[in-house]
């Protein structure tokens, strides 16, 4: 499979988003990223049900809803309601984790597990394989426009050895300081996702960013 891209509207121009939704539907964007914040869970407030429903009426494209948020099964039915295609929880926030993700899937949505820089991939060893999509933070979420962590990059390997080992059909998604630069070794070690939020809004031209990360070359033997 060719890997996805999916923009976090997170660094959109909240003035200008139908605007910017517009231009994601025109690019070569699989998805669109859209980052819930909750002010407690993480030190930052985004935005919620009402944004995620107007970005719907506009998009094309399946929205990927990565709640950071405390207690997110309290909120399913809304956020399948507000248009979510893909729900992401947290790992850290999440103590009946396989009881939230099959009420996410129960909804009709697929099933994302968020996990933090600190937390040991180990953690997903009994889950993975009902998991749709793990979301690898390779930064402390919260905010866009944070540097890569560079551990990131043996956990990606070492979550691709545990799905390959379970047979388990769930994407990896990398989600923070993703850029030009370090995309294609993300590729490289496993990435399926890859989130980007300053690199594309900040660009004099986020289609054309847009399609570079989508027609990366790498090199998938090497390591
Ligand atoms: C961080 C968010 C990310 C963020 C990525 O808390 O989960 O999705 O928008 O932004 P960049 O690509 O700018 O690091
Ligand atoms: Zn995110």
């Amino acid at each position: 499979m060719k890997h996805l891209i999916a923009p976090s509207i997170l660094s959109a121009d909240f003035g200008n988003l139908s605007r910017d939704i517009q231009m994601l539907n025109q690019s070569e964007a699989d998805w669109i990223h859209c980052d819930v914040m909750d002010g407690r869970f993480v030190p930052n407030i985004s935005f919620g049900f009402p944004i995620i429903s107007a970005v719907k009426k506009i998009a094309t494209k399946p929205l990927d809803v990565h709640l950071m948020i405390l207690e997110p099964e309290k909120y399913i039915t809304e956020f399948a309601k507000a248009g979510a295609n893909i729900l992401t929880v947290h790992i850290e926030v999440s103590p009946n984790l396989h009881r939230t993700i099959f009420a996410i899937k129960q909804a009709g949505m697929k099933a994302g597990v968020a996990i933090n820089p600190h937390s040991p991939i180990s953690l997903l060893q009994d889950i993975i394989h009902d998991i749709d999509v793990v979301c690898l933070m390779s930064v402390n979420p919260g905010y866009g426009g944070q540097k890569f962590i560079d551990h990131s990059l043996v956990k990606i390997r070492e979550l691709k050895d545990m799905i390959n080992t379970t047979n388990s059909p769930t994407l990896i998604e990398v989600d923070g300081g993703v850029d030009l630069v370090n995309a294609s070794t993300l590729l490289k070690k496993g990435a399926d996702v890859l989130v980007a939020g300053n690199t594309v809004f900040s660009a004099s031209n986020p289609s054309e960013v847009i399609s570079q990360l989508k027609n990366i070359a790498f090199d998938n033997n090497k390591s």
